[in-house]
């Protein structure tokens, strides 16, 4: 049968979704809890970075991963791996997947590109198995597997509390010409986390999650230079302490005309927001330049959450 969602080829049913990365417009955390988590209040905004994954029916569950460090990623921890299997197990499923995912979403930058890969392999899988999930449902499997998974799936503006994944989506006006800076390696978002710790202990931040009301109003009003000037990452500073060159990259950006500049979620990537799509193509081909960037690709924002493609 060939659906919306699937196509046929050789007779193989074939189900593609496409999956958003984001930034954190606002990232304030607070104080460690008792489970290991923080509590936070977040603005996630999707951008148009996508992962792609496509899966295929068979007896057992694989992942062949293409794209953006992604050798490193195949093993039974796989996010995307553990997604089909919870499906799986949640639903009583016999049947297994062969799942591909072609990554453009750097890989631990900061943009919840593991994430992604989750919330494309349960909605993937899900109709692939022609499963009757629930969205509630399918929002419930996703915060099991990760604090961003639930919003790979929702896509557009979403304001998160608790771990991320209390979501409430957001009406924000304008378009949002990111420039993502990523970087040679990866950062643990334990480990920032941790850092982050240490620097409230310190007494050199403090733990809140209360998200400025200026910030708020400016995404309402679309004032995309205002909430430039706003973006507001609690994780920045202990990015930056575990990566000091992070604000070189940061400083570079700004000299180069970005409008607004800041760690991605727990980094490394650098978002820079320019002012319009001429801006961010010029301060794309800046930043290129700089030797502390790995690569450079521009996004928009907000994009629509994971989706199924043809
Ligand atoms: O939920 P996720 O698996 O993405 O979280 C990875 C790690 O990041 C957690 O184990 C925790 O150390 C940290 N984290 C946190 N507070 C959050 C989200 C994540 O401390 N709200």
């Amino acid at each position: 049968m060939e659906t919306n969602s699937t196509s046929m080829h050789q007779d193989v049913v074939t189900v593609r979704v496409r999956v958003p990365g984001k930034v954190n417009v606002a990232l304030k955390v607070g104080p460690l809890a008792e489970d290991g988590y923080h509590p936070i209040g977040t603005i996630f905004q999707a951008v148009s970075l996508f992962d792609e994954l496509e899966v295929r029916p068979s007896d057992d569950l694989s992942i062949t991963m293409h794209g953006e460090g992604s050798e490193h990623l195949v093993g039974e921890q796989n996010l995307a791996l553990r997604a089909a299997r919870l499906l799986q197990r949640h639903h009583g499923v016999s049947d297994g997947a062969e799942l591909t995912i072609r990554k453009t979403i750097p890989v631990a930058g900061g943009m919840a590109g593991g994430s992604a890969d989750a919330a494309g392999a349960l909605l993937a899988c899900s109709i692939l198995w022609d499963l009757d999930t629930r969205p509630d449902e399918l929002h419930e499997l996703a915060a099991q597997l990760g604090s961003d998974v639930p919003f790979a799936l929702m896509g557009g503006v979403a304001r998160g509390s608790g771990r991320g994944t209390e979501l409430v989506p957001m009406l924000t006006r304008g378009s949002y010409y990111w420039v993502l800076a990523m970087a040679e390696e990866g950062l643990s978002t334990p480990e920032v986390f941790g850092r982050r710790d240490e620097l409230v202990a310190e007494g050199l931040a403090t733990a809140s999650t209360r998200i400025p009301e200026p910030l708020l109003e400016a995404l309402a009003a679309g004032q995309v230079r205002r909430v430039a000037e706003l973006l507001d990452n609690d994780l920045q500073a202990a990015a930056i302490s575990l990566r000091p060159h992070l604000q070189q990259v940061l400083d570079a950006g700004l000299a180069a005309g970005a409008a607004g500049a800041m760690v991605s979620g727990s980094g490394p990537t650098c978002a820079f927001l320019a002012e319009g799509e001429a801006e961010a193509m010029d301060l794309a081909t800046a930043l290129r330049g700089c030797p502390l960037v790995r690569a450079v690709r521009r996004a928009v924002g907000p994009a629509r959450g994971a989706w199924t493609v043809h």
